[in-house]
């Protein structure tokens, strides 16, 4: 007997290559298209953004608009569809008012003041195409906040039979930090009843929890490392939801990303100048001296060009990058390079030290998706001293690119770079445990004496680029978590 294949439903509010401003986008896009490619059905419910649809000019009027009540309005919208391959399709919810902004989230610092307004409509936007799809799907999965009450309001259309036959539910913590708090007053949004909001919903410390209802009415919760699974349920990092992530734990599954290396590749990527892989690395040094030239760094192969891409938060630590290389830039060579934006005083202490050491250190201000490929294949080490990493991407992409990476040792960071002291033959990176620039200062001394010794460089360098970090076995994962799910482990 040949059994359909089966249909799963993923919704989350940023989708590469239509819209980003993390990982968050990679990781949803990689996943889809790894699970299409393992056999299953896949629909991907995402918001048409501003300027999507006429940037991609595949993408048409699926036919089909409808009306969804959001507290005491009813607000319409529209599906979009784009059929990337006979089992992957992603449905685009147009509700222009929510969505062609010019942010995803914000303006400047600003969050849009009706976030959970335009979220609870993707939300059920998402719930609505579930239902109604011509071959419904099984699992609807959830990421991030943005879709964090989906759980709960399917769970609470199963039990009170408006829904009897709903989905599973699986839903991703992608980033615990971000948790979509708002007054209780955005609860009527939801459209469910107040005895529906509780401390075992979406209540939390009198504000209502979008993350929270995930928590408690997910059938299994997922996060993007194995590490991060188990720190999450700790006071440290548990951001004030540790107590109910411990109750969840045996629901609870850490699962590395994995990285699209169709789109992170060094040999035929045409955001880079020169092509290069593990056999043949002079590209690397080409890369390296043609960026050294665009960003106004002195052209010098010989010089270690350290590395980083990032929003610019207090997760990242880019403060610690800031104090270590205050330290090491008077009595160094080395060079910085850096492409991020975010906080405006960590933007402006940036571009400062660029300022103080011109030719050694660049700064550019900014989302540009094809510079940071030519970032990744120029640096010789990279630069990630996050405080928390649930996943992290940039440290397996930087190891494909041949960008050491100098990482501390937490979250996904840990999971995915090995550090000589665990194992020195598979060695592709350095960890460091404090969160304090004299820690970082300490690793990146290491990494120059690294850079000083060509063989354990080369070494590294080799471990790193030929490393495996694609997706097809974190979808396998996945694949087993949904049929868990459906039918029991
Ligand atoms: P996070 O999702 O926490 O920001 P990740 O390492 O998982 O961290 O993913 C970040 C992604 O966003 C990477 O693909 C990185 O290259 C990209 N990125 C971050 N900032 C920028 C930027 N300013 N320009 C281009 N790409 C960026
Ligand atoms: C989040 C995390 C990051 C992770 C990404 C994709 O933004 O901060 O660590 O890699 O999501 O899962």
């Amino acid at each position: 007997m040949n059994l359909p294949p089966m249909h799963v439903l993923l919704a989350a509010s940023e989708l590469h290559p239509f819209s980003k401003t993390g990982g968050l986008a990679d990781a949803v896009a990689a996943l889809g298209q790894a699970a299409a490619q393992a056999g299953c059905r896949v629909t991907i419910v995402t918001p048409l953004y501003r300027g999507i649809a006429a940037k991609h000019p595949g993408i048409r009027r699926a036919g089909w608009k409808f009306d969804l009540p959001l507290g005491k309005d009813l607000v319409s919208g529209e599906f979009w569809q784009l059929d990337l391959s006979p089992g992957l399709s992603i449905w685009f919810v147009d509700q222009p008012a929510f969505f062609d902004r010019p942010g995803l989230y914000n303006e400047g610092q600003r969050d849009y003041a009706d976030n959970a307004q335009r979220f609870l409509f993707l939300t059920k936007a998402a719930m609505l195409a579930a239902r109604y799809h011509p071959e419904p799907p099984s699992i609807i999965h959830g990421h991030d906040w943005q879709v964090g009450l989906l759980p709960l309001l399917v769970h609470f259309a199963r039990v009170t039979g408006s829904w009897p036959d709903a989905p599973r539910t699986v839903f991703t913590i992608h980033n615990l930090a971000y948790q979509g708090v708002f007054p209780v007053e955005a609860w009527q949004y939801t459209n469910l009843p107040w005895s529906w909001f509780h401390l075992e919903s979406a209540a939390h410390y009198g504000q209502l929890n979008f993350l929270k209802g995930a928590l408690y009415l997910a059938d299994a919760l997922t996060t993007v490392s194995p590490r991060y699974a188990v720190e999450i349920c700790t006071t440290e990092y548990g951001c004030g939801l540790e107590g109910i992530l411990r109750r969840r734990e045996h629901d609870l599954t850490g699962i590395l990303n994995g990285v699209d290396y169709q789109e992170w590749n060094t040999q035929a990527n045409p955001a880079l100048p020169f092509a290069y892989d593990a056999q043949h690395p002079a590209g690397k040094a080409a890369n390296k001296e043609a960026l050294q030239a665009e960003m106004g760094l002195a052209v010098d192969a010989s010089v270690p060009l350290f590395g980083n891409i990032s929003r610019l938060t207090d997760q990242k630590g880019c403060d610690l990058i800031l104090a270590a290389l205050e330290r090491l830039m008077p009595e160094t060579r080395l060079q910085f390079v850096l492409l991020g934006s975010g906080d405006p005083e960590l933007q402006e202490a940036f571009q400062a030290l660029a300022a103080e050491y011109p030719g050694k250190v660049a700064v550019r201000i900014g989302f540009h998706a094809r510079l940071a490929h030519r970032i990744e294949a120029a640096c010789d080490f990279y630069l990630m001293p996050s405080r928390f990493e649930p996943c992290g991407l940039n440290q397996m992409y930087s190891l494909r690119y041949g960008a050491i990476p100098i990482v501390r040792c937490t979250g996904g960071l840990a999971d995915s770079v090995t550090d000589p002291r665990d194992d020195p033959d598979r060695a592709n990176g350095i960890h460091f445990h404090e969160p304090t620039a004299e820690a970082l200062v300490w690793a990146i001394r290491k990494a120059l004496a690294v850079h000083e010794d060509p063989e354990a460089f080369r070494h590294f360098r080799l471990n790193g680029m030929t490393a495996d970090f694609s997706w097809e076995k974190q979808a396998a994962e996945y694949l087993r978590l949904y049929g868990d799910v459906l039918h029991g482990p």
